[in-house]
């Protein structure tokens, strides 16, 4: 149908009536206020929605402020049980580990991720006994442990060693699980880790245990603060790229993701977030299982960096971005400000 503009009028019309085109569609009309707004809106952002991704250390009432991510602490095992039950009032369904390793502890070979005492099993057999009804996520990958900031075993040449690691990987999944973890969550990259970790957590009788597998997980700029938060950053050594995704790729990322599918994988994730959108999509549509994205380290200190500095509004932004996430088909979100957007959908209803 052609759309006529506006057609002849005569002179003795009002400007107002001059100007008024004959559209067949004015799309401002469901947006004229609030109710119609809320009534034809797509999308909608839940408590839900949220997983949130908390810093664990060592030592007993005690929180330190990571200094690239402004408003997030590292928290000693007691005071991440308590925010395990701020996060269970506000509906949080689940919460994701990470530990600040000390660096007494960080060896070549990352033998600390197998010690059933380990923060992250503390953390978890705490928070398991104050909140049972919260999911526990842990993260499988060496690098809080290597002293070489890594997440797999390097060999005498400086490569990244897939099966060796794999093999370290397993046991590492089924220390996590022993401890009371309901999501095993796979971040190393490796090859063939998801079908090994399945198999292991079968024959040891861990049915239960869900795989949320980081399929698609970028050679990222964007984890620089998190590197920082867990301790790992200044041990570093070279980059990630002989194992993490090209940020050039997107298909890619669907054959990354097949595997972890046809491997065991309950859960997909792609990660950073925002950037890659696409992925998110694609893979949705592509597998349609459970998707998640990890809106991650960067993302929320450049959202902070620039609230802070009045440079944008930080809320509507935090909602925004978060919102994009579920437009783009996410079932859910690892972000930290995963407290903070609880309290306002809380708080407003
Ligand atoms: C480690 C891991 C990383 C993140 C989650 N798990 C960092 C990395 O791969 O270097 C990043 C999370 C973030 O930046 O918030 N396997």
């Amino acid at each position: 149908m052609p759309i006529p503009f506006a057609r002849p009028r005569p002179v003795t019309e009002s400007r107002a009536d001059a100007a008024r085109l004959q559209l067949p569609s004015r799309m401002r009309r469901n947006r004229k206020s609030e109710w119609s707004r809320q009534l034809v809106r797509e999308n909608t952002l839940t408590v839900a929605d949220l997983i949130w991704p908390i810093f664990v250390m060592d030592g007993s009432e005690n929180r330190t402020q990571v200094g690239s991510m402004p408003g997030v602490e590292r928290l000693t095992v007691d005071e991440a049980v308590r925010e395990a039950e701020r996060a269970a009032g506000l509906g949080i369904p689940a919460l994701a580990l990470f530990p600040y390793t000390d660096p007494a502890l960080r060896t070549a070979d990352g033998r600390e991720a197998l010690n059933r005492d380990n923060l992250v099993c503390r953390a978890l057999r705490a928070i398991k006994d104050a909140v049972p009804h919260i999911g526990l996520i842990t993260d499988v990958a060496l690098d809080p442990y290597t002293s070489h900031g890594h997440d797999g075993l390097l060999s005498e040449d400086g490569r990244i060693l897939n099966d060796e690691t794999v093999a370290v990987l397993v046991e590492q999944a089924l220390v996590q699980a022993d401890a009371g973890a309901d999501v095993i969550a796979p971040s190393d990259m490796m090859d063939g880790r998801v079908g090994a970790i399945r198999a292991a957590m079968d024959d040891a009788g861990h049915l239960d245990p869900q795989i949320l597998a980081y399929s698609a997980k970028y050679a990222s700029a964007f984890y620089g603060p998190f590197r920082d938060a867990v301790g790992s950053s200044g041990c570093l050594k070279g980059d990630k790229r002989s194992y993490q995704m090209d940020p050039a790729n997107g298909a890619e990322a669907i054959r990354e993701a097949a595997l972890d599918v046809e491997e065991g994988a309950d859960m997909l994730m792609v990660k950073p977030g925002l950037p890659y959108l696409d992925i998110i999509w694609r893979l949705k549509e592509a597998f349609g299982l459970p998707t998640f994205a990890y809106q991650v380290s960067g993302e929320y200190a450049m959202i902070e960096a620039a609230a802070r500095n009045g440079w944008l509004d930080g809320e509507r932004a935090m909602m925004e971005s978060l919102m994009a996430f579920k437009r783009a088909g996410a079932d859910g979100i690892l972000t930290y400000f995963a407290p903070r957007v609880a309290e306002k959908l809380v708080r407003e209803g």
